[in-house]
């Protein structure tokens, strides 16, 4: 057991990922004690092991709760509940948990927490932007195709420096305690809209293309995905595509008194790093 009064760091789990390494950058740049958990971290958190829990939340009184692969796989409700409830009891006062907009595991994984007791503030994200630069469809912008089974059903895709901007406010200031901030961007964009946009930022030649889920499941497999993310993709697309979420949210604007960053400032942004460019490597990254 953790003094309270010695606990100082702030833990961020999947602090090299899309929204945790934003979080930790920001933390530093504030000279705030900050650990990145993640199987890389000193030292390492594994949400498949156990045994690396209580030694990542060792001196801990705060923590970004970013689960991976996603709250809507098996097992990651009860995961993220013991892990809060560990924390707790470790000293941990303040948790800010990263969830997914419209998906009723992420919603369940939330009560989770909650149940932990710890002051609570729920960060509920609508498809980041950065899904197109940092992870899932950057390869296939780079091939000139997003094929996805995404129909023309709107998105209000959220830029991840926003999430970061809120993740980190709630991390640092009371205000944020209990509040539920349902996190997207300033405009609904289809698909297509968002690939014209990333088009036109990069320069380059790329469509979307719609497709069933069971050609995307067929052709992800064939590319060597490992069925754990084809069930993942397909559920997801399935569920949260349905038209849930094609409505803004004012998460954003509530929790920071400011207008969320715009799709094209963050494909602008992007295609000026680089990351779209020909023969632009896996190990690039988005701004
Ligand atoms: N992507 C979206 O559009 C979106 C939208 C709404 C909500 N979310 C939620 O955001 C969360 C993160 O998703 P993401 O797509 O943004 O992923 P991500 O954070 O970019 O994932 C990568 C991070 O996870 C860490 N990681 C990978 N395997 C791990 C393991 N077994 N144990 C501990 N850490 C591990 C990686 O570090 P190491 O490799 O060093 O371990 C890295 O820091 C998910 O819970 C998802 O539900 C995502």
């Amino acid at each position: 057991m953790t003094n309270v009064k010695e606990a100082r760091d702030i833990l961020v789990l999947g602090g090299t990922g899309k929204t945790g390494r934003r979080v930790a950058e920001r933390l530093l740049a504030r000279g705030m004690p900050t650990r990145v958990g993640s199987r890389s971290g000193r030292p390492p958190f594994d949400w498949e092991d156990r045994s690396t829990w209580a030694p990542a939340l060792h001196g801990v009184r705060s923590a970004y709760v970013s689960y991976h692969p996603d709250l809507a796989v098996p097992g990651a409700v009860e995961s993220v509940g013991s892990f809060a409830e560990l924390a707790v009891e470790s000293g941990v006062r303040r948790l800010v948990l990263l969830a997914g907009r419209g998906e009723p595991e992420a919603e369940a994984a939330e009560d989770a927490v909650r149940a932990s007791g710890a002051e609570l503030t729920i960060v509920r994200s609508t498809w980041f932007a950065q899904n197109f630069s940092e992870d899932y469809w950057r390869e296939a912008v780079l091939s000139g195709e997003v094929a996805l089974p995404a129909g023309d059903v709107p998105e209000p895709f959220v830029d991840a420096d926003d999430i970061a901007d809120v993740a980190v406010a709630a991390l640092t200031d009371d205000r944020h305690i209990g509040e539920l901030y349902e996190l997207t961007g300033p405009r609904l964009l289809t698909f297509a809209d968002a690939v014209d946009e990333i088009a036109r930022a990069a320069r380059r030649e790329i469509r979307y293309v719609p497709v069933s889920i069971e050609d995307f499941a067929a052709a992800a497999a064939a590319q060597g995905a490992p069925r754990e993310v084809v069930d993942l993709l397909t559920r997801l697309f399935g569920e949260v595509l349905d038209g849930r979420n094609a409505h803004l949210a004012d998460g954003v604007q509530r929790a920071l008194g400011r207008e969320p960053r715009d799709f094209s400032d963050y494909a602008r942004d992007a295609a000026a790093g680089g990351v779209w460019d020909p023969g632009a490597t896996r190990a690039a990254r988005g701004p």
